[in-house]
């Protein structure tokens, strides 16, 4: 029982350790899939075009990258590699911690294995929560990591979000309300809610909303590569199971026989 206490105790830790960090912010989930091949190129396009600039992935390399995700070496070399490295080479960058350290603050970490660290809800949660706050030295702070050293890289797509007044839904213990007699879900005005200026983005918010997600998923599978692998060889592993049985099957049929 004391066992099965402490087992517990630790399945939940890392559970109540997440909860802190998220600043007090609830965090938004995302479903991640890593087998979709498509949302993971699109991810690595978004990285390298966008993140790639203050963050390395220095423990993966380009090659391992495009023959995980399906992308032919030379695409790889014209589209995602803009340091001049080779396709063998590990995912580095040209900026000096120290620069980075006196021009943001905070040297920008690593990103291989980001989504270990902070688990995906909160990398998706982050990236999509940047707001502008004339008080910040890149004039944005973020809902997730308050004062955060990192501009929002992003703002071109997303467009710029800012602290607004907004109608939103009455939750009440946790629950949506709705009017109990027309079923229309129960408003009210919020004036700490984000929000995007029209017409300031080039994507839309659903469109926005994949973006990320797809750059999550990206960096899901940078920080696991070798569960794409894991579920390749364990289908590989129960086919040949599978065709095994029935050799040892008839084998063992053939063993009994004569002692019927
Ligand atoms: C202009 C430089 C710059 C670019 C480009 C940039 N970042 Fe950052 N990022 C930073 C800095 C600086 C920090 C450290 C912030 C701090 O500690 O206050 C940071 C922190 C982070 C963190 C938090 C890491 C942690 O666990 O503390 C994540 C996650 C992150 N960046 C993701 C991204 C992603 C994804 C992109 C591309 C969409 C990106 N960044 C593009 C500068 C940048």
């Amino acid at each position: 029982m004391k066992k099965l206490f402490a087992a517990l105790i630790f399945a939940v830790l890392p559970a109540i350790a997440f909860a802190s960090t998220g600043g007090g912010h609830a965090l938004d989930e995302v479903d991640i899939d890593l087998t979709d091949k498509a949302a993971l190129q699109d991810g690595a396009r978004t990285f390298a075009n966008y993140c790639m600039g203050c963050h390395s992935a220095k423990f993966q390399r380009y090659e391992r990258v495009a023959d995980d995700l399906g992308i032919p070496h030379e695409l790889m070399l014209s589209n995602l590699v803009f340091t001049g490295a080779k396709i063998g080479d590990l995912m580095k960058i040209g900026m000096q911690p120290a620069d980075a350290k006196s021009w943001f603050g905070a040297a920008p970490p690593d990103l291989t294995l980001v989504a270990r660290v902070r688990g995906t809800d909160w990398l998706y949660t982050y990236l999509r929560n940047f707001y502008e706050d004339p008080a910040r030295p890149w004039g944005v702070n973020n809902k997730v990591f308050p004062n955060v050293g990192m501009p929002n890289v992003l703002v071109g797509l997303q467009g710029r979000q800012v602290v607004g007044c907004k109608q939103v839904q009455v939750v009440d213990e946790g629950k949506k309300q709705y009017d109990p007699l027309t079923g229309t879900p129960l408003t009210h005005e919020a004036c700490d809610q984000l929000t995007i200026v029209p017409k300031t983005g080039k994507l839309n918010e659903a469109e926005f909303d994949e973006k990320v997600k797809n750059l999550v998923t990206f960096l899901e599978y940078s920080a696991n590569p070798v569960k794409l692998q894991s579920q390749r060889i364990g289908t590989y592993v129960l086919l040949y199971l599978a065709f095994f049985f029935v050799f040892a099957y008839l084998l063992k049929r053939e063993f009994w026989k004569d002692v019927h």
